[in-house]
């Protein structure tokens, strides 16, 4: 059922408007947006879609296709409101928060983003009700202080430690473009990003091994940067560049800060390398620095299950340009860069290696770059 039927079942008329948000793919940069570094991510076509009326002052009712009964809030607190629609109420909260008067609302979500695969579907629902309710309270909230509204919903009010990455790929990414955001400053740079003019195609693989984020991996890896950080005395190791990595591995005792040290000071060249190649056509070029990006998650920052390290393995097997897992980690989903007309040779290489080792079937898709939040 649509989101808008979904409206009118639930509230009994129709939706002042539909608002709808995307799940994004990273293409490179992992884990670097919190240590204020690059991330190059693009919009799938994959959306979350709010049907949006208004309501009382002060009231909020949201309802979704993937959950069985409607939550009802009030001003609310964080934390105040727990599980899925914890995200909805932390979006009301963070833009009250930020002095904005906020609309009454009832919502009907209804989405195509996978849920928990590491394609940011928490985002396009984040995404998708602000997006809603600036429209709806015809709030001033210019397009790239957005992003940082939708994760303080997700770090304060859900209590998830997540960076910037996901919220900004999903509001500020472009159709046929891939996002290259400095999270630091926040500027942004459309990279042009049509692979099927190439002749190439980005596979998705859904390896559907379940990846969390609120268990503590995701906090213990942010937190060993943090501390790196401030051992080296920098404000975030977006400081230290490929040059001084040498010197500052020299630095510090631990060997796992080490091993994080080097995966976030070479993944953010990585991503710099990516964008230059990119810039110049050289779209084919950048594989390598995928599966480099791959094996420096899987070796340094140890975030890759066998999964997805089995799938990278078969899509290179096949003929990938390259190919990582993206995304948080612990699960979710791989990339690969491939020509568009080996899809299928590359989705039953990797479907016979997952048979092989008795894995769960994995799920694949072709993804192109879609819109941003409309
Ligand atoms: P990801 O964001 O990578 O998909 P997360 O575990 O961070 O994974 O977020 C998934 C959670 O977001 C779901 O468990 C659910 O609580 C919430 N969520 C996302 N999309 C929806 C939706 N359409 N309806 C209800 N809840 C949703
Ligand atoms: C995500 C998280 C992002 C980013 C990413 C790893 O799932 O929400 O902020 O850190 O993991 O690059």
């Amino acid at each position: 059922m649509s989101a808008a039927d979904v409206f009118r079942q639930q509230f009994g008329t129709d939706p002042e408007g539909l608002w709808a948000a995307p799940g994004r793919v990273n293409l490179i940069g992992e884990h670097t947006d919190y240590n204020e570094g690059y991330v190059l991510p693009f919009a799938l076509p994959q959306r979350t879609v709010a049907a949006v009326g208004p309501a009382p002052a002060g009231e909020w009712t949201v309802c979704s296709t993937f959950a069985d009964e409607p939550v009802s809030f009030g001003v609310t607190e964080p934390g105040a409101v727990t599980g899925w629609a914890g995200y909805v109420a932390g979006i009301v909260w963070s833009l009250q928060d930020a002095g904005f008067d906020v609309p009454g609302a009832r919502i009907a979500i209804d989405s195509d983003v996978p849920l928990g695969s590491g394609l940011s579907s928490s985002a396009a629902l984040e995404s998708s009700v602000l997006t809603a309710l600036i429209d709806l309270g015809g709030l001033d909230v210019p397009l790239e202080r957005r992003p940082a509204l939708a994760q303080r919903a997700e770090n304060v009010y859900v209590g998830a430690p997540t960076g910037i990455l996901d919220q900004s790929a999903s509001i500020r990414c472009q159709e046929g473009r891939a996002l290259f955001l400095d999270c630091r400053t926040y500027e942004i740079d459309q990279i042009p990003f049509d692979l099927a003019a190439e002749g190439l195609a980005i596979l998705v693989i859904n390896s559907n091994a379940p990846h969390q984020h609120v268990d503590g991996e995701y906090g213990a890896r942010r937190k060993s940067c943090e501390e790196a950080a401030q051992i080296l005395g920098v404000p975030a190791l977006r400081d230290v560049t490929l040059d001084d990595l040498e010197d500052a591995l020299g630095k510090l005792d631990d060997e796992v800060m080490r091993r994080r040290v080097r995966h976030i000071v070479t993944e953010d060249q990585r991503v710099l390398d990516t964008v230059e190649l990119l810039r110049a056509g050289r779209t084919r070029d950048i594989g390598p620095l995928l599966t480099a990006s791959h094996a420096s998650m899987r070796d340094d920052f140890e975030i890759t299950v066998p999964q997805v390290d089995i799938a990278v393995e078969a899509a290179l097997a096949a003929g990938a340009y390259g190919a990582r897992m993206t995304g948080g980690g612990f699960g979710g989903c791989v990339l690969a860069l491939i020509d568009a007309d080996r899809a299928d040779q590359t989705v039953a290489t990797v479907d016979a290696a997952y048979a092989k080792a008795a894995f769960t079937a994995p799920t694949s898709w072709i993804a192109t770059a879609g819109p941003g939040a409309t």
